[in-house]
């Protein structure tokens, strides 16, 4: 306003004078407009930019990001891919968070290819910390495991992984659609591949009462669905995969007994000639497990049939009379 206001004063001056015709000021002050239109335009704009430079900068400092767990250079080629025995061989572990505190302390376990074994024990007993190490997520502070035979840090993380389906304790829901979400499983799934292992996961059951079907928008971290219903999604996700290893942390917890027993059909079928995991604190849920496993303070203290831990007088046992109430 300052500058308009010098130059009509200026130029006012200079057209009383007569140096200047009217018609000529009024052009100059109409480019004048202009120009201070476009600067205050600019302004903004440079404003934008530097907003923009610093996102970028965060963004860039998450892809350069390295993860913590360092893949070796020759990876060796799978042993038998069509089947998983592991062997966990005195493994211990610290959270890098908590190094004084061991999560799990010199644990022996060898299960069998097509082997259903269950992991039973109190909260933060470390169970979910062993499905964390079988997929690389951590590495083991000192002892090894192995999957066939070779040494998981041996193999490739995308091999490893690859041959892992995982129901996770708190399932991811990307912000997709219910097809998408479960087609992450594998990714070349056809839709109708996608679809029938949203069946057998009773998937179906709920997905058709939404407004878009398969289409529907589930919102972001899924929002939109119930706890059991994102569990089944995870659920169909790991059916799709169709790996020889299946892990399932707390996979029916959020379900209703009526819909657990439906969806433990699909379950088997999906567990039938695999290698299965499953960590439940509903004993109820693993009483066809070939193993339990009973895990306390990152150790083992039992192991062996449903039958005959029920028997002894530990912590399974404990559990049991609780929950059975006999
Ligand atoms: N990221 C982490 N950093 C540090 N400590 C952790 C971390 N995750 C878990 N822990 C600790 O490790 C121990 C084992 O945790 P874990 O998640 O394996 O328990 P859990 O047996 O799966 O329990 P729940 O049945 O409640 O899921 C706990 O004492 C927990 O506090
Ligand atoms: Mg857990």
């Amino acid at each position: 306003m300052g500058t308009i206001i010098f130059v009509l004063w200026v130029g006012a001056n200079q057209a009383n004078e007569g140096r200047m015709t009217g018609g000529q000021l009024a052009s100059f002050i109409l480019y004048a407009a202009l120009v201070a239109g476009s600067v205050g335009t600019m302004a903004e704009v440079w404003g934008d930019v530097m907003r923009a430079a610093g996102a970028t900068d965060r963004l860039l400092e998450l892809l350069h990001a390295e993860s913590a767990i360092a893949e070796t250079a020759t990876p060796q080629p799978l042993h038998q891919p069509s089947q998983a025995a592991i062997r966990f061989e005195q493994v211990s572990f610290h959270y890098p968070a908590r190094s004084q505190v061991a999560a799990l302390d010199d644990i022996t376990l060898e299960i069998a290819p097509g082997e259903t074994v269950a992991l039973v024990g109190p909260s933060g007993a470390g169970k979910t910390t062993l499905f964390q190490l079988l997929l690389r997520f951590y590495d083991v502070t000192t002892g090894c495991i192995r999957l066939n035979g070779q040494d998981i840090r041996q193999l490739s993380l995308h091999d490893l992984r690859n041959r892992i389906a995982i129901v996770p304790q708190d399932p991811v829901i990307f912000s997709a659609n219910a097809l998408e979400n479960i087609r992450y499983g594998r990714l070349a799934a056809s839709d109708n591949q996608v679809m029938a292992a949203a069946k057998l996961a009773q998937v179906e059951e709920f997905v058709n009462r939404l407004p878009k079907g398969y289409q529907t928008f589930l919102g972001e971290r899924g929002t939109r669905l119930s706890g059991g219903q994102r569990q089944r999604i995870a659920i169909a996700r790991a059916i799709l995969k169709n790996a020889p290893l299946l892990l399932l942390d707390e996979a029916t917890s959020a379900l209703d007994a009526e819909s657990e027993i439906l969806l433990q059909e699909g379950l088997n079928a999906a567990m039938k000639g695999r290698t299965t995991l499953i960590i439940a604190h509903r004993l109820a849920t693993v009483q066809k497990a070939d193993r339990i496993v009973v895990l306390e303070h990152g150790r083992i203290v039992e192991t062996g049939t449903p039958g005959d831990l029920r028997k002894q007088s530990g912590l399974y046992a404990r559990l049991a009379r609780l929950q059975f109430d006999v």
